[in-house]
């Protein structure tokens, strides 16, 4: 079996380098050509960890293309899984990518083609697609199936080839069959493989992504009532999640969720319920409560500076929305950065991936060669994404290089207990300070 994907970003190159690793054929399609020119050289143009070595050692099973028609025209199998992001404006999702990338795929695909919709799109859009095939190529059978992806950025391999399941809708049974036989290597290792209706397909992904990031903004509010209240939400987040209805994982509190798909994901959901007029309170309160919450960073890291920050150096430890990512897309480090310069405030900032993306981002930002070149002079340190680099550092040395004695740690990456005597006023999130 032949396998096309439609779309080489975060989700379609690690699903295809993926499905070659399965031992299928697999052509990446994508439309931009500086993209597949580097996936030619054998180059990955993201940062994702083992993404390289999965991709040189599948070499042979792996190709790469602008030519979206050829791609199609060879394949049994046509995975979809170009952007869909916040539309201007509304909020809701833009499926111009989706429906364009559907057109081209009808001109070129062969008979009995199953045509599967990876990108997260909201319910009716894969028999939309579906429609728009049948238009333009009525002498075609063709099948449709939704197939969303839950893999994260960072242990993108890891989670697509170990998936807590895998979610296909379809509504005919050679898309089943066809669905069944790619996942096949993952079934032999007992991943519960749900099949259900295009639109429970559709619907599930967003549900998933809108609980996790209300679960994220629940814990979130038990550390805000905790800084009030002399409370440690890390005990607190442990002691309910040892309860398996309630579970320990996305119980980190935070500076707020970001990335690629919790925000656009809660915020189109949330805005095709609106105009359906069902509306998702609780999702609707969960995108408000995270979006003032990193919109209120910069005001507690001005508080920590004594009520104002004009004139002094902010160090940024940390760029991308999460750690072993270089993406940047809403960061929350992109709102609390501008807003601090607007303050009158100097940035010294490192990533240790993710500085060359966010560079045209934040202008004005002095880009630091690690932590400690970021602290020179610093007078608040604000460590804002959890990378392993910064969860053993020389607290001694951090201090030297500042000028003040502020370090405010957004993830809780430092036990309390590790930061006492270190001569540091060390904030952190829904934990009590230690200052000495
Ligand atoms: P991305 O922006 O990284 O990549 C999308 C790619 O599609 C780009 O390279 C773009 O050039 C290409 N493209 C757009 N239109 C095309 C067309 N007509 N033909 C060929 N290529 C085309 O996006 P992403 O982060 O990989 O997300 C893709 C989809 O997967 C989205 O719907 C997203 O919500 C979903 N998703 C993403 C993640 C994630 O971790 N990033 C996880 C699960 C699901
Ligand atoms: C998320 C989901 O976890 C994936 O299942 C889904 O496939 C993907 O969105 C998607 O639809 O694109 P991702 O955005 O890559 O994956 O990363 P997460 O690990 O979920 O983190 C999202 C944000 O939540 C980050 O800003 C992270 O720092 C934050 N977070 C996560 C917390 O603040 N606390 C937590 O406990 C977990």
């Amino acid at each position: 079996m032949r396998i096309a994907m439609i779309g080489t970003g975060y989700v379609g190159l690690v699903s295809g380098v993926c499905f070659s690793e399965f031992g299928f054929d697999v052509v990446c399609a994508d439309k931009d050509p500086a993209k597949i020119a580097a996936l030619e050289r054998g180059e990955v143009p993201i940062f994702e960890p083992g993404l390289d070595d999965l991709m040189a050692r599948n070499a042979q099973r792996l190709s790469f293309t602008t030519d979206i028609a050829g791609a199609v025209g060879s394949a049994d199998v046509v995975f979809i899984a170009v952007g869909t992001p916040s539309r201007r404006g509304d909020g809701e999702a833009d499926l111009t990518y989706v429906h364009a990338a559907a057109r081209e795929v009808a001109q070129a695909m062969r008979p009995g083609t199953v045509v599967v919709i990876k990108s997260t799109v909201v319910v009716g859009t894969t028999r939309q697609v579906g429609a728009i095939i049948a238009e333009a190529a009525p002498d075609k059978d063709f099948s449709v199936a939704a197939n969303p992806e839950f893999l994260r950025e960072g242990s993108a391999i890891e989670d697509f080839m170990r998936p807590d399941r895998v979610v296909v809708g379809v509504e005919d049974a050679n898309a089943e069959a066809v669905l069944r036989q790619v996942y096949r290597p993952l079934y032999l290792r007992e991943t519960p493989i749900v099949v259900t209706s295009l639109e429970n397909a559709e619907i599930t992904k967003y549900a998933a992504n809108a609980f996790l990031a209300a679960k994220i903004t629940f814990i979130n509010e038990i550390a805000d009532l905790c800084e009030i209240t002399g409370g440690d939400v890390q005990d607190i987040a442990r002691a309910i999640g040892l309860d398996n209805r309630i579970g320990g994982k996305f119980l980190h509190p935070g500076p707020g969720y970001g990335g690629s798909c919790f925000p656009k994901d809660t915020r189109a959901i949330a805005a095709l319920a609106r105009r359906l007029g069902a509306p998702l309170q609780l999702i609707e309160t969960t995108i408000a409560v995270n979006e003032a919450r990193i919109g209120g960073l910069a005001d507690r890291i001005v508080a920590e500076a004594g009520g104002t920050v004009a004139g002094k150096t902010i160090a940024v430890l940390g760029i991308a929305f999460k750690p072993n990512t270089d993406d940047v897309r809403e960061a929350a480090s992109l709102t609390v950065i501008p807003a601090l310069q607007a303050a009158g405030a100097a940035i010294r900032a490192h990533d240790p991936e993710a500085a060359e993306a966010a560079e045209p981002e934040l202008p004005g930002v002095t880009w630091c060669a690690d932590a400690y070149d970021a602290a020179q002079g610093a007078d608040i340190l604000v460590i804002l994404t959890e990378w392993n680099t910064y969860r053993a550092m020389d607290m001694e040395r951090l201090g030297e290089a500042m000028s003040g004695r502020v370090i405010i740690d957004m993830r809780n990456v430092y036990r309390l207990d590790d930061m006492r005597g270190k001569g540091l006023r060390y904030v952190s999130v829904g934990r009590s300070t230690i200052d000495n």
